[in-house]
């Protein structure tokens, strides 16, 4: 960790571009004939030299396969990683790509991640860069390997060794793209990460880590618009999917999610650049021992924003402990204060949620009182109590939350909208 760790403080992080620019020049192996059959042109990185052999590292084979492929070929491209376990360290794919839309890149096999953190000079293991018109697909595994590293990666137990690990799959500036079929294990800190997206859609993902993994977020979305996430299994040691600052137009669907802390709004507010979140929609998803369920969380801020336009319905809840929660004490829970949050909740809807719940406050608005949430809606929640040892008061809990509660409601209504 500590050549991570130095390499951050010293601000040596290398320009992206390098990362991919030193692979277009002489030196590469001759015979380069991609293999096209009507479909797209293949590049398959075994022809450049990529070795299957769970050592070599194939950095060099996947550049010069992705240079080929999106700055060399006029047909459509697709790269191949085929069957066999290939050894990586920190990969880049970068556009924009000269070769006609979409660029593909299939993997068949597995693709394993260098542990040595030293090989890592930026938090993430694969970037997806400035490309528009993008698929990643297959049935193969990109395993982030991040058992070695999650000892270095708890920053409730080691305070002073929080260098933000190296995310599995970063998609940064990529648009009109989709991203199906693949697995994703144990990354060292989020599974995926999209920052600068528009109009991406993930689905038929399996994402797995230790429900004990640190920070191992499903996807993480942040600074995007127009994302979709559907029809996937996510088992992971943070949020299943959070969706973070600056987003718009966020869009969830048939989603298992446990082990894992929910699927989650924020946190919202750390930094003072944190822009709205507006229009969320997680529907039809299912729940497994998580920790929480549909779950809005602001800081108390710097910079005044807002949350809004949020829609979690058709939930099923198995043994989650905190099903339906808003929270903006986010950070300063040790304060024990009112939440004071200069961010702005407000038209949020919790419906048709049911299932087993393993606390007695199931449902938990604690909002700003600076701010406090308007237009919470609450409409047929029915959730039974399964806790152990049993509480006999089975409650929703309200702080600063002007909150409508309809149809079925179990636990019962917030009495008042200051508290229980
Ligand atoms: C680019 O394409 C040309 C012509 O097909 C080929 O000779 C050259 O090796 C290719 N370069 C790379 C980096 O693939
Ligand atoms: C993606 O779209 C944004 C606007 O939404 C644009 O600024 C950016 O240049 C696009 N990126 C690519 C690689 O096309
Ligand atoms: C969104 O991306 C998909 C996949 O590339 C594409 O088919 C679709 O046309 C895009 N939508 C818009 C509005 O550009
Ligand atoms: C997800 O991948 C893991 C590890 O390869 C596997 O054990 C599990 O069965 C897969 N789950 C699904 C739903 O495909
Ligand atoms: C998602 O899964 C459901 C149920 O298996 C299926 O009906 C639907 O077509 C899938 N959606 C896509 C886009 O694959
Ligand atoms: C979710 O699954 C249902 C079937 O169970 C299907 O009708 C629906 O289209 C799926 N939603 C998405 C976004 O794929
Ligand atoms: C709410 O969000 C949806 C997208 O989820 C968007 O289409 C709609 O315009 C938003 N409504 C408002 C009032 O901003
Ligand atoms: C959610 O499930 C209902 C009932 O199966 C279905 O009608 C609806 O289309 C689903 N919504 C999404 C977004 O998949
Ligand atoms: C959930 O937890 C209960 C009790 O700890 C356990 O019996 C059950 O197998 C767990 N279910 C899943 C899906 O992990
Ligand atoms: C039951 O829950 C209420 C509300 O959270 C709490 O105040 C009380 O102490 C709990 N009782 C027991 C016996 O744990």
């Amino acid at each position: 960790m500590a050549t991570l760790k130095t390499l951050f403080f010293l601000g040596i992080v290398f320009p992206s571009c390098s990362l991919i620019g030193a692979s277009l020049g002489h030196g590469t192996r001759r015979n380069l004939l991609p293999i096209s059959k009507g479909g797209p042109t293949i590049f398959d990185v075994t022809k450049f030299g990529a070795v299957a052999d769970d050592k070599t590292d194939n950095i060099d084979a996947f550049r010069a396969a992705w240079g080929a492929a999106c700055k060399n070929s006029t047909t459509i491209a697709k790269v191949l990683i085929p069957a066999g376990t290939f050894r990586t360290a920190q990969t880049m794919f970068a556009g924009p790509c000269a070769s006609p839309k979409p660029i593909t890149v299939e993997i068949m096999g597995t693709v394993k991640a260098d542990t040595d953190p030293s090989e890592y000079v930026s938090p993430e293991w694969f970037t997806f860069q400035d490309i528009d018109g993008f698929v990643l697909t297959g049935n193969g595994v990109f395993d982030g390997q991040g058992a070695a590293s999650w000892p270095f990666n708890d920053c409730k137990r080691t305070k002073d060794n929080c260098a933000p690990l190296p995310s599995s799959l970063k998609l940064y500036k990529v648009n009109n793209s989709v991203v199906t079929g693949i697995t994703s294990l144990n990354s060292m800190q989020f599974h995926f990460h999209l920052h600068g997206c528009s109009n991406v859609s993930l689905s038929n993902l399996n994402i797995t880590a230790p429900g004990s993994s640190p920070n191992t977020d499903g996807i993480h979305i942040s600074s995007s618009d127009r994302i979709k996430v559907f029809n996937s299994t996510i088992g992971t040691g943070d949020d299943c999917i959070s969706i973070g600052h600056s987003t718009t137009d966020i869009s969830i669907a048939n989603i298992t999610c446990g082990p894992g802390h929910g699927i989650s709004v924020g946190s919202l507010g750390k930094r003072p650049e944190e822009r709205s979140v507006n229009g969320v929609t997680v529907t039809n998803c299912t729940f497994l021992n998580t920790t929480n369920g549909a779950r809005i969380k602001t800081w108390i801020g710097t910079v005044p924003a807002e949350a809004k336009n949020i829609t979690y319905e058709g939930l099923i809840m198995n043994g989650v402990q905190n099903p339906i929660v808003i929270d903006q004490t986010y950070g300063s829970k040790k304060l024990r204060a009112p939440s004071t949050s200069l961010w702005k909740i407000s038209n949020i809807h919790f419906r048709k949620i049911k299932g087993t719940t393993v606390s007695n406050v199931a449902v938990s608005l604690e909002c700003s009182s600076r701010n406090p949430c308007e237009s919470v809606e609450i409409a047929d929640v029915d959730l039974t109590y399964v806790g152990s040892p049993l509480n006999t008061t089975f409650i929703s809990s309200c702080f600063n939350a002007k909150a409508i509660f309809g149809g079925t409601v179990n636990p019962p209504a917030c009495s008042s909208s200051l508290g229980v």
